[in-house]
């Protein structure tokens, strides 16, 4: 068998830290999870009893200056968020060579967790319901030329049916006089909100997937819902701007909504 160097690195410079460990002023209760590069900590602060995610770079990554920057800059977009459904960054500290951020706890459960250990499943309607969340996110975002690009189940969490969008490791401000720039990204987190509604589609979907059957022919999507994905996925024509794809997930969900004709 071989092993992935990925792996290696992981678990032999990644380990978790231990729970009680204090980090600053904050006692690590449990980890919720290793990404691609952050490991990540339920803490309480020690000062207000509060509890809060504190995000160390893998110590594997830290090594590099560039994924050092990436992880400061990480926390430097998030300071200049403000919105409801985006953890606010709250402090940020170094304990020897490395770094750590803290963040405000979104106390529900990513996509990916929702979908495969607890096979939740979501209607059609259900699933454009909370896109339509998600996408008033992503206008915020895009309106303050910042794009995400890394949209996926893992990072957007649920908490008590409202969407949080987490993980801004990827992310850019880009300059609106860069227009190719800009556009490219906005394509890319379009896309990516498209692949995001696939997946909730799929969530109901019973028989088993085949390569040789496309989303079309194993879904059977409402028309209006196939017209939104497919401008969203670039098969048509696709969208120049936010108003758009509202104008369309409304139309679905409109239609959704109308009772079936017999
Ligand atoms: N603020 C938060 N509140 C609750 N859970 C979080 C928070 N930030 C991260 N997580 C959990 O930790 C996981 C990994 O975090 P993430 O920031 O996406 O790391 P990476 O950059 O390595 O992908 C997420 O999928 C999510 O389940
Ligand atoms: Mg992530």
């Amino acid at each position: 068998m071989v092993l992935k160097w990925s792996y290696v690195t992981r678990f032999i410079f990644d380990k978790p830290q231990k729970n009680g460990t204090v980090l600053n002023r904050y006692t690590l209760k449990k980890c919720l999870g290793v990404g691609a590069y952050g490991m990540i900590y339920l803490c309480t602060d020690n000062r207000s009893g509060k509890k809060y995610v504190v995000k160390q770079l893998r110590p594997s990554k830290g090594k590099k200056q560039r994924e050092w920057e990436r992880f400061k800059d990480e926390a430097e977009l998030l300071r200049k968020i403000d919105h409801h459904a985006i953890p606010a960054l709250m402090d940020e500290f170094r304990i020897e060579n490395q770094y750590y951020y803290v963040m405000e706890y979104v106390d529900g459960d990513n996509i990916e967790d929702l979908l495969f250990f607890q096979n939740q499943m979501f209607t059609e309607l259900e699933a454009l319901i909370m896109m339509k969340q998600l996408l008033s996110i992503i206008s915020y975002l895009h309106q303050h030329n910042i794009f995400h690009t890394d949209i996926r189940p893992p990072n957007v969490i649920v908490k008590q049916e409202k969407v949080h969008l987490i993980d801004f490791g990827l992310a850019n401000r880009i300059d609106q006089d860069n227009e190719k720039a800009v556009s490219n990204y906005r394509q890319d987190d379009y896309y990516d909100f498209g692949q995001m509604i696939l997946f909730l589609m799929y969530s109901k979907f019973k028989g088993k997937k085949s390569k040789k059957r496309t989303w079309l022919e194993e879904l059977s999507l409402h028309p209006e819902t196939v017209i939104l994905l497919k401008k969203l996925l670039g098969i048509s024509e696709p969208y120049t701007n936010v108003n758009e794809i509202k104008k369309d997930l409304n139309i679905a969900m409109e239609a959704l909504k109308e009772p079936k004709r017999v």
